[in-house]
């Protein structure tokens, strides 16, 4: 009997070990140590933006809620203009029935700079009944609308059951997005991207909003209002970076170079090796369209994307995943594309798939 178990163990053990090794290094890498970051209350840092009424601030004034209804969405906007930052907040998403919903969490100068404004984009995509909230990021410069720079994901974790960090850095250098402290994507700065990496003073929106009006889906995937208010949460803001006021210090580089070589020396700014990996598996796992390997859109591929043979491998000739979605779909998507113009369509892009 001792016999036996301890051969049985011994036979096990390493088993065992290796399994646990991976299950547990796929999950640990999913997990870092939180940024050291410094929060900011509603006021400190924010006013509404649109559909007052539907904005709560809690009674602490930390938090905030945005609400759609079937009379208007809502918003709120960063009191002052950022040149480079690091723009985040925790935010749980509304559950249940979110079809048509859009919930934007992103950087922008269009109220400024109307024919030649910046963008950079967190578009959370609502869905039908029990299927999983997708998202985008998304980065435009000098109003280079018509070359959008999309990639689109589904996530580890229901956005609606808790709150989770999303975070945008954008310095002189890089881009990069972030899922709690995991980074989904990197923009690295190229010469090549001339105007298109986002170069003037940009405000911090979120907002919350009804999509359904542009979706393709024939109204299948408009907002049912019989599940309203549907109710977006925004807490732990953080805004760090160089306030300038745009058109008076346009362009301010000087103005803020202490801000900004502070802006990289930030635990943020440096992505560890353990981060990059954790990237790459998300990469791999999670993300289903990349206009870095839709050659139908971009024969000649974007200067800044840095082709992963293992990702593209997945990837077919018009950027989406090589299995799931059928020749139909591909058909919509594609017909959907010609007409592609802005983001809103776009987002409606995105819904014929779902
Ligand atoms: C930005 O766009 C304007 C035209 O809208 C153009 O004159 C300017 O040269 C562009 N800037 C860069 C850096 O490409």
């Amino acid at each position: 009997m001792g016999r036996l178990h301890g051969s049985l163990s011994e036979t096990l053990t390493p088993f065992s070990l290796l399994f646990f090794f991976f299950f547990f290094s796929w999950f640990a890498g999913f997990t870092f140590a939180a940024f050291n970051l410094t929060t900011l209350s509603f006021d400190e840092g924010y006013s509404p933006l649109f559909g007052d009424g539907n904005l709560v601030r809690s009674p602490d004034g930390h938090s905030v809620r945005l609400l759609l209804d079937v009379y208007t969405g809502s918003g709120f906007i960063s009191s002052s203009m950022y040149q480079h930052g690091f723009f985040s907040a925790k935010i749980k998403l509304p559950s249940d029935y979110t079809a048509g919903i859009v919930v934007a969490f992103y950087t922008s100068n269009g109220d400024v700079f109307e024919k030649n404004h910046d963008e950079l984009d967190f578009e959370f995509l609502g869905n039908i009944e029990g299927k999983p909230w997708r998202f985008q990021t998304n980065l435009y410069g000098n109003g280079s609308t018509n070359r959008g720079r999309e990639e689109r994901y589904s996530l580890w974790f229901d956005p609606s059951k808790e709150f989770h960090r999303y975070s945008i850095l954008w310095t002189a250098k890089n881009i990069i997005f972030y899922i709690d402290e995991v980074p989904i994507r990197e923009v690295v700065r190229n010469d090549k991207m001339g105007g298109d990496y986002p170069s003037k003073p940009m405000s911090l929106y979120a907002t919350i909003w009804d999509a359904s009006s542009w979706a393709t889906s024939g109204g299948k995937y408009k907002v049912n209002y019989k599940y309203a208010p549907f109710t977006s949460e925004f807490k732990e803001l953080v805004l760090e970076g160089c306030p300038t006021d745009p058109i008076q210090e346009f362009p301010s580089a000087s103005a803020c170079s202490d801000r900004d070589a502070w802006l990289e020396s930030r635990d943020y700014a440096v992505i560890t090796p353990e981060q990059r990996a954790a990237m790459r598996r998300f990469r791999q796992r999670y993300m289903y369209y990349s206009y870095c390997y839709d050659a139908l859109r971009y024969p000649v591929t974007p200067p800044e994307c840095v082709i992963d043979p293992a990702e593209k491998e997945r990837f077919q000739d018009s950027g989406r995943l090589k299995f799931g979605g059928s020749h139909r779909k591909q058909a919509r998507i594609t017909r959907a594309r010609r007409k592609r113009r802005s983001r809103v369509a776009s987002i409606s892009n995105d819904q014929t798939d779902m």
